[in-house]
């Protein structure tokens, strides 16, 4: 899968050379390019942003560098990649939303600075390609930089070939399946007793229908006192009667 960058800080993406989605570089599953927009400025200050119109705080990002960067990038290729714009007032980013960017076989990230990018950018594109406004969370960051690089994670992970275990990504919480709709439950590893914490006895029983029984009242546990706003929501069909005394 190819995925470019387009931003004012191409050292913010650093962490992208390290661990899991760095080693899906280095094998060729993840192609990420990441390209400096003030490349594609005409000033002797590479200027990227201006005053906005109507007044207000802030600055707007301008739409001649972001049409020259998109147009480069871009180019002439019969199947354009869809353009994600990081914003908080996009449409929230979910596991959904990562497995359908998975299989796409092209990303194109417009992270901006400021108050955002001018609207006719997203307007002049949205007519040539998918062009999705998407929010990380409901909280305001400094810039979209970070939220590119929660995507990038969140899709990467999901690439063939990317994860060591192939169950990995079908047991995450938010994901598909036989647990779909519970937030995944606590996990433990050797030594069995730790500073007086025993690990759960029924793990160590090798009772497999007990340990998954044990796992699903775990799961569902979690989810309703973390998110109950998800429990809510539970498909009757995945619960029993036994849920109901958890
Ligand atoms: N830019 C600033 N805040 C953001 C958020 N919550 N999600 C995506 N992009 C952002």
């Amino acid at each position: 899968m190819r995925m470019d960058i387009i931003t004012i800080f191409p050292e913010y993406f650093a962490p992208l050379d390290v661990s899991l989605i760095g080693k899906a570089r280095a094998k060729g599953l993840l192609d990420i390019r990441v390209h400096q927009l003030r490349d594609w400025t005409h000033d002797v200050h590479r200027t990227v942003d201006d005053t906005p119109y109507g007044g207000g705080p802030g600055m707007v990002m301008k739409p001649e560098p972001w049409g020259e960067a998109l147009d480069a990038v871009i180019g002439d290729a019969a199947t354009p990649p869809r353009l994600v714009v990081p914003t908080p007032s996009g449409r929230p980013f979910t596991q959904e939303t990562a497995l359908a960017y998975a299989k796409e076989p092209w990303l194109l990230f417009a992270p901006a600075r400021y108050e955002g990018i001018d609207a006719r950018v997203m307007a002049e594109y949205g007519d040539r390609l998918r062009v999705d406004e998407v929010g990380i969370g409901d909280y305001v960051l400094a810039g979209g930089e970070a939220a590119v690089l929660v995507m990038v994670e969140a899709v990467g992970r999901l690439l063939p070939g990317v994860l060591g275990n192939v169950h990995s990504a079908a047991d995450d919480s938010f994901a598909p399946g036989a647990m779909s709709g519970l937030l995944e439950g606590p996990v433990y590893t050797k030594p069995p007793v730790w500073r007086g914490h025993e690990v759960p006895p029924v793990l160590l029983s090798g009772n497999h229908g007990a340990i998954a029984r044990w796992r699903r009242d775990e799961a569902l546990r979690r989810t309703v006192a973390n998110r109950p706003e998800l429990a809510a929501r539970l498909d009757p069909d995945v619960l029993d009667k036994r849920d109901h005394e958890v």
